[in-house]
């Protein structure tokens, strides 16, 4: 499954760096996304089940021992909100201050990555889609991973 995920976020920015293949439809316009993420009760819906998967996730639940969930339920479903084009202003810290200290690695990384496409998933969203919203979050990587 991680492979799977890693494979789909090389292939979701592969995408939008080449710019669409003969055949391959061309990446939804930033919009289209947010409508195909369900507008914002969707998005709320695939968010509060994220974050239960992450909870319940043996590889990262640690490093949220001391976390504000619904805070950060709030602020994720508005920062996934604002990213895919939607009418919302993501309104909390820069990933770099949010993470600063947190010691997170790349395994941490994916397996965060992962638990957000499950949620997607089991919430019916189009894998095309998924794979938009993971690819507008792998340039944070370099923001949120410091180990
Ligand atoms: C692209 C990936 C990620 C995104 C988009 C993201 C997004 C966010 C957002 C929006 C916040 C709230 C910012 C604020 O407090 O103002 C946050 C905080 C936080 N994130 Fe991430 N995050 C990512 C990766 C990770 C990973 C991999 C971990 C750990 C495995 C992690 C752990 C945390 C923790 C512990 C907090 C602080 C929560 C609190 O203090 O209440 N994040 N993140």
């Amino acid at each position: 499954m991680k492979r799977l995920v890693y494979a789909a976020l090389v292939c979701a920015s592969l995408s939008l760096a080449g710019g669409a293949r003969a055949q391959t439809p061309p990446p939804a316009r930033s919009a289209e996304l947010y409508e195909q993420l369900g507008q914002k009760e969707g998005i709320r819906h695939f968010t509060h089940r994220f974050l239960s998967i992450v909870l319940a996730d043996e590889r990262i639940k640690g490093k949220f021992e001391d976390a504000n969930i619904d805070r950060l339920e709030g602020l994720l479903a508005e920062q996934f909100c604002d990213l895919s084009g939607g009418p919302c202003q993501y309104s909390g810290r820069d990933m770099g201050t949010a993470h600063r200290g947190k010691d997170i690695n790349t395994a941490q990384f994916n397996a965060l990555a992962e638990d957000l496409q499950i949620a997607m998933e089991e919430a019916g969203i189009r894998t095309a889609a998924s794979n938009q919203l993971i690819a507008k979050l792998a340039p944070m990587y370099h923001q949120v991973v410091t180990k």
